[in-house]
């Protein structure tokens, strides 16, 4: 009888102890990439869970991406709810932005990219547009740089508590859609494989802007002297002919 047990406890307890020490070594790497070309582009995402991602797979957990976009860039409000509607893609903005606004008069913004935990390896993606920025003298580009993103995972059950020691306290928001109030995510550390990434945008050149001024200006005047040359000399013929 006391055999059993012990044979008992050696099948079930020492798998369930060896996957428990390691399982808060999550070793999760990301890779990010920005396609296309021009003011609309689309910004992807692979997360990939190693090793133990059995542990995280076909048990509810959700993942977050927490993106920081720069004042020049922005994701449109009603894109992403048309996304969502399509179950295309579920990503929330985490304040209002302002769309028309310029470059200049924008700050950062940040989205939040959620995902269930459903393979090993997740493949997410953020439509962006960018800003215009005012135009100045010399024209030319600027750049607008990307932090990385903040992984968050969530779990319904207690798992992501075993490993409170390495994970830092748990952030509060929206659980996977507006729904409910918000719920508690765990920052998960990931390994980056991209490099940081840029996106440079053409700038308008105020000294065009001048040219074109002066040349509508130029373009009125003449204008306005062949009128008021025609008048002269309609009024001094008129003199003349004695009307
Ligand atoms: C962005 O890329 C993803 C993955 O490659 C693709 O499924 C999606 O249709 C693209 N979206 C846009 C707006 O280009």
């Amino acid at each position: 009888m006391e055999l059993k047990i012990v044979i008992l406890f050696v099948l079930f307890a020492f798998p369930y102890s060896s996957i428990s020490k390691k399982k808060c070594n999550f070793n999760v790497e990301l890779q990010q990439n920005l396609h296309n070309t021009g003011f609309h582009r689309n910004m992807t995402y692979i997360v990939s869970f190693h090793d133990d991602y059995e542990i995280w797979l076909n048990q509810n957990c959700v993942m977050a991406l927490e993106q920081e976009l720069p004042p020049g860039v922005y994701a449109h409000p009603n894109e992403l709810v048309n996304l969502r509607k399509r179950n295309k893609a579920n990503i929330f903005l985490k304040k209002h932005v302002d769309i028309e606004a310029l470059a200049e008069e924008s700050t950062n913004s940040y989205v939040y990219i959620i995902s269930k935990v459903l393979k090993n390896k997740i493949y997410v993606y953020l439509p962006l547009h960018g800003r215009y920025h005012a135009a100045r003298q010399g024209g030319g580009t600027v750049k607008n740089y990307f932090e990385s993103p903040t992984l968050y995972l969530r779990c319904p059950d207690n798992r992501l508590h075993d490993c409170r020691d390495i994970l830092p306290n748990a952030v509060s928001f929206l659980c996977y859609d507006k729904s409910k109030k918000s719920c508690d995510w765990k920052q998960i550390p990931y390994i980056s494989l991209s490099e940081a990434i840029q996106w440079e945008v053409p700038v308008g050149n105020t000294d065009s802007t001048y040219m074109v001024l002066a040349g509508t200006y130029l373009a009125i005047l003449t204008g306005t002297f062949f009128i008021l040359d025609s008048l002269r000399v309609y009024n001094s013929q008129s003199r003349i002919s004695g009307r």
